[in-house]
């Protein structure tokens, strides 16, 4: 049972929620750990394909908890960040979609939780900022970065540097965020595009995700090289032969994850 989010599966989609509305749903170490078993859960239950994560009230993550950072020094500091990297990496490192459903603020460590995931749809209510400077801190859930490599690095300075905060249409402009809707479009919009992901292959799905995620860092040879064995790792499933034969005898195909 969770204290400060919330999980549930319907319909093959796991809802992550941090639930900490009253601290605009900031992240602390019991958080991270509750959030960190909700990705476990995911992990082993086959009957969860994609996953959401959103915020209760009006906002999606307000960041680190200012709170209890002030109490930590420097070790505590450490253990907190590095208890937030492994969140971070351990969402990037599932092979099922995770889709951030960003309902309001998305500051600090709720623009990392955000950026850790593979596609963020936000509420034309959301807001975006890496305010870690006003604080006499950086991005420590991994904003130094991911932001660059969501929307450049001139682009991820001027966020950090300045901690302007931005609204969800300049956050889409920029390619911090896929799509923008109303507020009440954003859960029926994720789950909408969390079901078209499902009806696809489900090995293909979590392949390409990794293969993504751990090319995208690599020389081009090197990644050329890590695609040619991810290829090779779903031409060999039944899913391949299933998604081909299914189009040449022109029907839907249905895929068993084998
Ligand atoms: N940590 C702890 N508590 C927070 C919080 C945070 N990050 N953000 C908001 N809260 C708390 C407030 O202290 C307040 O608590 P009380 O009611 O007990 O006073 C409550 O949530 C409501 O907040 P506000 O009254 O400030 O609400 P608002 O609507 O006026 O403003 C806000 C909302 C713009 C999000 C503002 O709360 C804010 O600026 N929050 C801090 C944002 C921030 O600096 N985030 C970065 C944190 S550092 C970090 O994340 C490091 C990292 O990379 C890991």
């Amino acid at each position: 049972m969770y204290e400060t989010i919330k999980y549930e599966v319907k319909e093959g989609i796991g809802y992550i929620t941090i639930n900490r509305p009253k601290a605009m749903n900031a992240l602390n170490g019991e958080v991270l750990d509750e959030i960190y078993a909700a990705c476990a859960e995911v992990q082993n239950d086959d009957a969860v394909k994609a996953v959401i994560v959103t915020g209760e009230g009006k906002a999606f993550v307000a960041g680190a908890d200012i709170a209890q950072m002030n109490q930590l020094d420097s070790i505590g500091g450490r253990t907190l960040i590095a208890k937030g990297h492994k969140v971070m990496n351990y969402i990037e490192s599932i092979e099922k979609p995770f889709i951030a459903a960003v309902n309001g603020f998305a500051l600090g460590g709720g623009c990392e939780l955000a950026m850790a995931c593979d596609i963020r749809i936000a509420s034309e209510k959301a807001k975006f900022g890496q305010p870690e400077v006003n604080l006499g801190i950086i991005p420590g859930f991994g904003g130094t970065q991911r932001l660059p490599r969501l929307v450049g690095k001139g682009m991820a300075k001027y966020l950090i540097m300045t901690a302007e905060m931005i609204g969800a249409e300049e956050a889409n402009r920029i390619g911090l965020v896929e799509k923008v809707v109303a507020p009440d479009e954003l859960i029926p919009t994720c789950e909408k595009l969390a079901q078209t992901i499902m009806s696809k292959a489900p090995i293909a799905i979590g392949v390409a995700k990794t293969t993504i995620n751990n090319g995208y860092d690599l020389d081009m040879r090197a990644a050329s090289t890590l695609e040619v064995e991810a290829f090779t790792s779903t031409f060999g499933s039944k899913d391949k032969t299933e998604g081909m034969t299914a189009f040449l005898e022109k029907r839907e195909a249905k895929f068993e994850n084998k």
